[in-house]
């Protein structure tokens, strides 16, 4: 078996025994190892110590080893929110928006999700692939080694379908860890706008079965706001995608507060994400201080989305607040066309501690650990700990782990390893 040995590591971070969903207050305890080794075998962590344990007790022979003196090892980042399959870009829509269009004017002349659902249906499945393929490489580069990729640019039958099969064909052939969210529920297609039932109707019969019987994806997501899905429109396709076994992830609270939240708590969504536009009841739920009317107590994961909030000049998510609240806290890249087309996780943890307030150890630990819940991916990546996946952010020298988020436009990492390989 190839064994590489990282050796004299002045950091190794996030080293846990056991995976756990960090609430509230857990958020700060990042738990590191200075002056560390790291063992890696074939695509597995075997064994990581400090170095004075490496010279009394491990007595291994690796095929490589590499001195990472005054580098830093972190587990690569899991970024749970992400639409990074799309045809085309809408920089055009960005020029609007610089000349002082909201994202909902955008969306309610026919931009938006509109523009890039057109766009969607004319490309081809293999271009779809290319483009797709092209952006998950350079988010690798930046680290990035779990990833949800959602559909939602189809919103219809063929096109939700050729999206989901693009995905489920980079599931089998791109080395970061995938999850594939079934997002049809993200606008009413012109021809629907004024019978939402025909959709619905489209989603339930129409696309469903189909994606179940290909066994297309993991999650249901529906975006909930004005404009776009009531909460209880939510809640009809949500039980439907339950019943083929597709667990909720949610877009709620981007723009509006109109219930989403109270109802991803009573279907027990596994994370709640954006979260922009939260009232004390709605962080009061989601740390579950508050029972949903229903009566859930909910126990998912809130994933804050901050360069979606950065890209549509909007109020930044309520970090400290939720924090407070003993939330469980994700944080991710939301990548898209429309309100955040960059997929670096760098960015986000660097804006999550200078616009959010979040500390450097809560940010990196929202977006490693918990990421990795919120995809479900918590027994293979997240941390660094035996027998999960090699998959390694090795930093350029850096003075401390402060440095990381501060020294926001610099590239510091070195090197990214993906199930023991380098990319
Ligand atoms: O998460 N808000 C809804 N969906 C995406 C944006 C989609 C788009 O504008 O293309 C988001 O921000």
């Amino acid at each position: 078996m190839p064994a590489i040995l990282f050796t004299n590591i002045k950091l190794l971070v996030n080293t846990r025994q056991q995976n756990e969903l960090l609430r509230g207050k857990e958020l700060a305890n990042l738990p590191c190892i200075e002056n560390a080794y790291l063992l890696i075998e074939d695509d597995e962590i075997v064994a990581y110590g400090t170095m004075e344990e490496l010279l009394s007790t491990v007595n291994h022979q690796p095929s490589s080893s590499f001195d990472l003196s005054g580098q830093m090892v972190l587990p690569a980042w899991c970024d749970s929110q992400a639409h990074l399959v799309f045809a085309a870009s809408r920089e055009n829509e960005f020029i609007d928006k610089i000349k002082g269009l909201s994202y909902a004017e955008i969306a309610a002349k026919g931009g938006g999700i509109l523009n890039s659902a057109k766009k969607l249906n004319e490309t081809s499945e293999d271009e779809l692939f290319t483009l797709a393929w092209k952006r998950l490489e350079e988010v690798s580069r930046l680290g990035t080694g779990a990833i949800e990729i959602k559909s939602g640019y189809g919103l219809t039958v063929e096109g939700e379908l050729k999206m989901l099969r693009v995905i489920k064909k980079l599931k089998q052939r791109s080395k970061l860890l995938i999850k594939a969210t079934f997002l049809a529920a993200h606008t009413y297609p012109l021809e629907y706008k004024e019978n939402h039932q025909g959709y619905i109707d489209s989603i339930i019969h129409e696309m469903l079965p189909v994606i179940a019987a290909e066994n297309l994806a993991d999650y249901i997501d529906v975006f909930c706001e004005t404009g776009f899905f009531s909460p209880e429109e939510m809640k009809t396709i949500c039980n439907a995608g339950m019943s083929y076994g597709l667990k909720p992830k949610l877009h709620v609270n981007q723009l509006n507060s109109i219930g989403g939240i109270e109802t991803g708590v009573s279907l027990n969504a596994i994370s709640l994400d954006h979260l922009e536009t939260l009232t004390e009841s709605d962080i009061q739920m989601l740390g579950g201080l508050k029972a949903s009317p229903s009566g859930e107590v909910w126990r998912g994961i809130g994933t804050l989305l901050p360069t979606a909030a950065f890209f549509l000049r909007m109020p930044f998510q309520p970090a400290r607040q939720l924090i407070d609240s003993g939330a469980a806290i994700a944080i991710a890249t939301d990548y898209n066309p429309g309100s955040s087309p960059s997929g670096n996780m760098n960015l986000v943890v660097a804006m999550s501690c200078i616009q959010m307030k979040m500390l450097p150890e809560e940010a990196i630990n929202a977006a490693t650990g918990n990421g990795a819940f919120a995809l479900e991916l918590q027994n293979e990546v997240g941390s660094i700990t035996k027998g999960k996946k090699a998959n390694l952010i090795i930093t350029k020298p850096i003075p401390s782990l402060a440095y990381f988020p501060y020294a926001f436009g610099s590239n510091l990492i070195d090197k990214v390893m993906l199930k023991g390989e380098w990319v």
